[in-house]
C-alpha cells in the first residue's frame, strides 16, 4: 500500500443469491485522482462505489481509507459523499434545504452552515435558485443540487454514480467539463461511474474498465485506448478491428493469410494471438502496393471521414479514411507496425472485433429510468 493511496480494495467479494457480482477485486486509488469505472450494466460499478461509501458491506476483503481498515464504518462516518445513480434529492424541500440537508443531520452550527451552503451554491453556479423547489428545476439544475449537496460537507473523496446519465449529449458534455474543473478547484478524489467510454477517455486520470465482477484493466485513458488488453477492452473503447493470428517472432504477426510487421514482442513463438487494428489508423491504398487487400462492402459519409465496412480474407473489417473509396472497389490496405497491438487470447477471444453484422446505430447510452423522487423522506424542514 503506498503511502499516497487515499482508498484501498483488496480482495472484495460480494455475492448476491449464490451469484459472485465482484470476484476477488483488488484496487487502489491516489489522493487527487480523477478515476472512472468504465463497464457494461451489471458488471459491478455500482456495487463497488457502494462498498467505498459503505452501503455494501464486502464478503470478504478489505476496505482501506488512507491506510486505516474502515471495514463496517458506518457511511456517515467515512470522509466520503456520493451522488447516487438516482440524484435522490428531496421533492418537498428548496435548493437551500436541499444542500444544508447533510451539515443539518452533523448538527453543523447554522452560522457556519450559511457559510458552507452558500460555498457550494456558488461553486456549482446556482445563485438565486435557493428558495426555488426542486420539481421546478430543470434536469440539470438538480444535477447541480445533487453535486452541492455532496460537496458541502466536504468529503475527502467523492463517489458520483452516473450522475450525468439524465441528461442531453449537450448538457452532458458541459457538465463533465464542469465537474472536472470542480474536481481540479476543490484538489478531492472524484470516483465516477460511466458506461459510456468517450465520457471516461475525456475526463479521467486513470480508468478502470470492469467486466462480469472483475477488473479488465487499470490505465491512463490513452494506455486503455491504444494497449489493451484483451478482446473485451479493446471492443468495449471505441471502435476496433479484432482479428485471430499467429506471432510468429517478435515484431512479426501472421494474419489475414499474411506476415506483416508489427513493434509488439515478448510472445512465444508461433504464439495464438489476437490483432487489434483501430479503423482511423489504416491506410487505404492502391490495390497491390500492400501486402493485405479487401472488397468495400460498404461506405457511409461521416462529415470528418468515410466509414467503410471492407472484406479482408473473408473478415469484414470497418475502414475510416478521407479518401473517397466506392462500393466494390479492390482497395491495398496499409498498415505502419505501429498501427497493430497484438494482444494475448483470452476468454474473450473470438467474441469481438468483426463488422459482418455491424448496423449503423447509435451507440446506446441507457437512460435509467429517471425519477426526481427521493428515497427517505425527511420532515419538512423550510429555513
Ligand atoms: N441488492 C442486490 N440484490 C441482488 N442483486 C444485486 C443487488 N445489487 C446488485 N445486484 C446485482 O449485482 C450485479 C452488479 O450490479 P451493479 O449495480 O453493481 O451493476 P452496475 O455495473 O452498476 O450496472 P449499471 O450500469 O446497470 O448501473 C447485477 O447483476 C445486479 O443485478
Ligand atoms: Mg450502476
Amino acid at each position: 500500500m503506498s503511502d499516497n493511496n487515499i482508498i484501498d480494495l483488496k480482495n472484495i467479494t460480494v455475492e448476491y443469491d449464490g451469484e459472485q457480482v465482484l470476484k476477488g477485486l483488488d484496487l487502489s486509488i491516489r489522493d487527487g485522482e480523477f478515476v472512472t469505472l468504465l463497464g457494461p450494466s451489471g458488471c459491478g460499478k455500482t456495487t463497488t462505489l457502494r462498498i467505498i461509501g459503505g452501503f455494501v458491506e464486502p464478503d470478504s476483503g478489505d476496505v482501506f481509507f488512507d491506510g486505516q481498515r474502515i471495514n463496517g464504518v458506518q457511511p456517515y462516518r467515512r470522509q466520503v459523499s456520493t451522488i447516487f445513480q438516482r440524484y435522490a434529492l428531496f421533492p418537498h424541500l428548496n435548493v437551500y434545504e436541499n444542500i444544508a440537508f447533510g451539515l443539518r443531520v452533523k448538527k453543523v452550527p447554522e452560522k457556519e452552515l450559511k457559510v458552507r451552503v452558500r460555498e457550494a451554491i456558488e461553486l456549482v453556479g446556482l445563485r438565486g435558485f435557493e428558495k426555488r423547489h426542486i420539481d421546478t428545476l430543470s434536469g440539470g439544475q438538480q444535477q447541480r443540487v445533487a453535486i452541492a449537496r455532496s460537496l458541502v460537507t466536504r468529503p475527502k473523496v467523492l463517489l458520483l454514480d452516473e450522475p450525468l446519465a439524465a441528461l442531453d449529449l449537450k448538457l452532458r458534455k458541459d457538465m463533465q467539463v464542469e465537474l472536472k474543473n470542480i474536481q481540479k478547484t476543490l484538489g478531492i478524489t472524484f470516483i465516477f461511474v460511466t458506461h459510456d467510454q468517450e465520457e471516461a477517455l475525456s475526463m479521467s486520470d486513470t480508468v478502470i474498465v470492469m467486466d462480469k465482477g472483475v477488473i479488465q484493466q487499470i490505465g491512463t485513458p490513452q494506455d486503455i485506448y491504444n494497449e489493451p488488453v484483451n478482446a473485451f477492452v479493446a471492443d468495449f473503447i471505441g471502435e476496433s478491428n479484432i482479428v485471430d493470428g499467429v506471432m510468429l517472432r517478435d515484431g512479426l504477426v501472421r494474419f489475414a493469410g499474411q506476415s506483416i510487421p508489427c513493434v509488439d514482442k515478448g510472445f512465444e513463438k508461433n504464439e495464438p494471438v489476437d490483432v487489434v487494428i483501430r479503423p482511423e489508423d489504416i491506410d487505404v491504398v492502391e490495390k497491390g502496393k500492400s501486402p493485405l487487400s479487401g472488397t468495400v462492402d460498404s461506405v457511409t459519409f461521416k462529415g470528418v471521414h468515410y466509414e467503410a465496412i471492407v472484406d479482408v480474407d473473408g473478415f469484414k473489417w470497418m475502414i475510416q479514411t478521407t479518401d473517397l473509396i466506392r462500393e466494390g472497389e479492390e482497395i491495398g490496405i496499409l498498415l505502419n507496425p505501429d498501427d497493430i497491438h497484438v494482444m494475448k487470447k483470452s476468454e474473450y477471444s473470438g467474441m469481438f472485433g468483426d463488422y459482418s453484422s455491424f448496423s449503423d446505430e447509435m451507440d446506446t447510452i441507457s437512460q435509467p429510468d429517471y425519477d426526481p423522487e427521493g428515497e427517505s423522506l425527511p420532515a419538512e424542514d423550510e429555513e
